[in-house]
C-alpha cells in the first residue's frame, strides 16, 4: 500500500483519499502525483514498485532523482507551463529503476483541480512503459541503415506496385535519383527483353505470397542495360493483409559483361582455328593458280587474254593478302617477344599511315606519356595494330568535311594506369552503327567496299592483344567519331 506525506487526516479527505488511491492503483500505467515544486506526493504501486529500493522511500523525493540529467531541465520547464496554462504534455524520457536500470516511458503531465485544498497545484503524471516501442524502433533504425548502406540496390513498393522507396545503391545502379522514382511504377527499367509471360510469372509467384528470384534485363535512366539478379517478395502485415513488396538486387552487369567477353573470346578462338585450315586449304591451289597464270602470261600473246590475266592477277594477289593475314593470325606465336618501347611502335606506325595518300588531309596528334615501362612483345606485331586502327580512323575520316572548330584529326594517347599500359586511338570519323559494334572484331566483316576492306584488320589486331594478355575495346557514336581503347598489361 502507499502512503501519503503530511496528510491533512480530515475524515471527508482520507475518504476521498482511499478513492482516489484505489483509482491509482487500478490504473495500468505507472502514476504519479506530484507537488508543485516536484516532490512525489503520491503514487500508485506499479509507480512505487518501480522506483523504490529497499531502504529509499521515494515518497517526498524530487522527480528529478529519478530522471536522467538531460531531462531534468525539460520537467522543470513542463512543470512551469503546465502550471500556467494547465496544458496537458507530455516527456519522452528514462526513469531510473530500484535495479538502477532505466526504463524508456513517456510521461504525461496534467494539472490536477480534485480534493479541493489537499492537492491544490499538484500534477499528475501518467508514465507509460515504451521500451518495446523503443526496441522496435531501434530495430528499424538499423534496418533503415542497413537498407541505406547495404550495396545492394533496394527497392520497395506499396500493394499497388509503386515505388515507395530506394536505397542509395539502387540510384547508383539506375542513375535515377529516389525523388524521380518514388510513385512510378518499376516497368520504367523496362528494357522489354522479356516477354510478357516472364513478368506475368512473377506476379504470379509474389501475389501468391511466395518469393520470386530471376535474372532481369533493366535499363537505366541514360538507356544503358544493367542487369540484376533480382529477389522479390511480398510484404505482408501480422494480420495478413498484403501492405506491398520489395525487391532485393545483385548487380551482375560485371558478370554479363564478362560472359559476353567470354563468349565473344571462344567465338573468335573457334574462327580462328577454322581461318587457319581454310588458309592453309587455300594456298597451296592459290600458288597453283598464280604460277600457271604466269606462265600463260609468258606464252600467250592475245591482248584480251593478257589483260583477263592481269586481272585474274590482281585478284590472286588480294586473296594472297587475305591468306596472309589468316596465316599471320594462326602462326603468331611463333615470333620472338622481346622487351619493347610501346611508343616507339606507335611513332613508327604514325610515320608509316601518315605517308599514304588517303592521310594527306589528316591530322595524327599524338599524346605519349613518357617513361612508360618497356613490356614484352612482338614490336612487328604492335605495330601492326596500331597501323590497322589508324589506317581504320584515317577511312572513317574520308568523306567528313572539316570545319573550322573540327578538322581531320587523329588522336593517339598512350599512358600508364595502374597495371595497365593503356593506348587511345581517336577519330572524329563517321562512327559505327550500334548494331555493328558487336561484329566488327569478326574476321570478314567489313562495311568498306569490295577491293578497300579484306575485314581482317580488326580480326588480327584483337588476335594480337589477346595473345599478348591484353584487352581491345571499342567505343564509337556514329556521326561523331569512334575511340579504340587498347590495355596491356606491364606484367605478363
Ligand atoms: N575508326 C573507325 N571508324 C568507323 N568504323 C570503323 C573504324 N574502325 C573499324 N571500323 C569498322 O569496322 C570494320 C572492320 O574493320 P577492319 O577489321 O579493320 O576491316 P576493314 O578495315 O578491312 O573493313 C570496318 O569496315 C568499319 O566498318
Ligand atoms: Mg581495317
Amino acid at each position: 500500500m502507499t502512503k501519503s506525506v503530511n496528510l491533512n487526516q480530515s475524515k471527508e479527505i482520507k475518504s476521498l483519499h482511499n478513492d482516489l488511491r484505489y483509482l491509482f492503483n487500478a490504473l495500468p500505467d505507472i502514476t504519479y502525483v506530484i507537488s508543485q515544486d516536484g516532490r512525489i506526493v503520491e503514487g500508485n504501486d506499479a509507480g512505487i514498485n518501480l522506483l523504490k529500493s529497499n531502504n529509499t522511500q521515494i515518497l517526498s523525493k524530487h522527480f528529478c532523482d529519478f530522471l536522467p540529467a538531460a531531462s531534468q531541465y525539460q520537467f522543470e520547464d513542463i512543470l512551469r507551463r503546465c502550471s500556467k496554462s494547465g496544458e496537458r504534455l507530455r516527456l519522452e524520457t528514462t526513469l531510473k529503476k530500484s535495479d538502477n536500470t532505466y526504463l524508456d516511458v513517456e510521461l504525461f503531465f496534467s494539472k490536477l483541480y480534485v480534493l479541493n485544498n489537499e492537492y491544490t497545484d499538484c500534477y499528475l503524471i501518467v508514465a507509460r512503459d515504451i521500451s518495446d516501442k523503443k526496441k522496435q524502433e531501434l530495430d528499424l533504425l538499423r534496418f533503415t541503415n542497413l537498407a541505406h548502406f547495404t550495396v545492394n540496390p533496394i527497392e520497395i513498393t506499396d500493394q499497388h506496385g509503386n515505388i515507395i522507396y530506394v536505397n542509395p545503391a539502387f540510384e547508383q545502379a539506375s542513375g535515377y535519383s529516389k525523388e524521380e522514382l518514388v510513385g512510378k511504377n518499376p516497368n520504367i527499367f523496362s528494357s522489354r527483353k522479356h516477354p510478357k509471360s516472364f513478368w506475368h510469372r512473377m506476379w504470379q509467384t509474389i501475389s501468391s505470397g511466395k518469393v520470386w528470384v530471376g535474372e532481369v534485363e533493366n535499363l537505366k535512366r541514360n538507356g544503358d542495360p544493367f542487369y540484376t539478379q533480382i529477389l522479390v517478395s511480398p510484404i505482408i502485415h501480422p494480420d495478413g493483409e498484403l501492405v506491398g513488396y520489395f525487391g532485393i538486387h545483385r548487380d551482375i552487369s560485371d558478370q554479363k559483361y564478362l560472359e559476353q567477353q567470354l563468349i565473344h573470346a571462344q567465338k573468335m578462338e573457334s574462327i580462328g582455328m577454322l581461318a587457319a585450315g581454310l588458309a592453309h586449304e587455300v594456298g597451296n591451289p592459290l600458288a597453283s593458280i598464280s604460277s600457271l597464270v604466269q606462265i600463260i602470261q609468258r606464252t600467250s600473246e592475245d591482248e584480251f587474254t593478257q589483260e583477263k590475266l592481269e586481272l585474274i592477277k590482281s585478284q590472286v594477289t588480294r586473296i594472297s593478302r587475305i591468306i596472309r593475314d589468316l596465316v599471320d593470325f594462326s602462326r603468331r606465336s611463333t615470333y620472338e617477344v622481346q622487351l619493347t618501347d610501346v611508343n616507339k611502335t606507335i611513332r613508327d606506325a604514325i610515320e608509316i599511315v601518315k605517308v599514304s595518300k588517303k592521310a594527306k588531309e589528316i591530322i595524327i596528334n599524338s599524346k605519349l606519356e613518357d617513361n612508360l615501362p618497356p613490356i614484352m612483345l612482338v614490336p612487328d606485331q604492335i605495330e601492326q595494330v596500331f597501323i590497322n586502327l589508324l589506317l581504320n580512323a584515317v577511312d572513317a575520316l574520308q568523306g567528313v568535311i572539316p570545319t573550322m572548330e573540327n578538322k581531320k584529326q587523329i588522336y593517339v594517347h598512350s599512358t600508364l594506369i595502374d597495371d595497365f599500359i593503356v593506348i587511345t586511338v581517336e577519330d572524329g570519323g563517321k562512327g559505327i552503327k550500334q548494331d555493328d559494334l558487336s561484329k566488327i572484331f569478326e574476321p570478314f566483316f567489313t562495311t568498306k567496299k569490295v577491293g578497300e576492306g579484306t575485314g581482317l584488320g580488326l580480326w588480327v589486331s584483337y588476335g594480337i592483344i589477346k595473345s599478348f594478355r591484353g584487352e581491345i575495346r571499342v567505343k564509337s557514336n556514329e556521326n561523331v567519331g569512334t575511340t579504340f581503347t587498347i590495355r596491356l598489361p606491364i606484367q605478363q
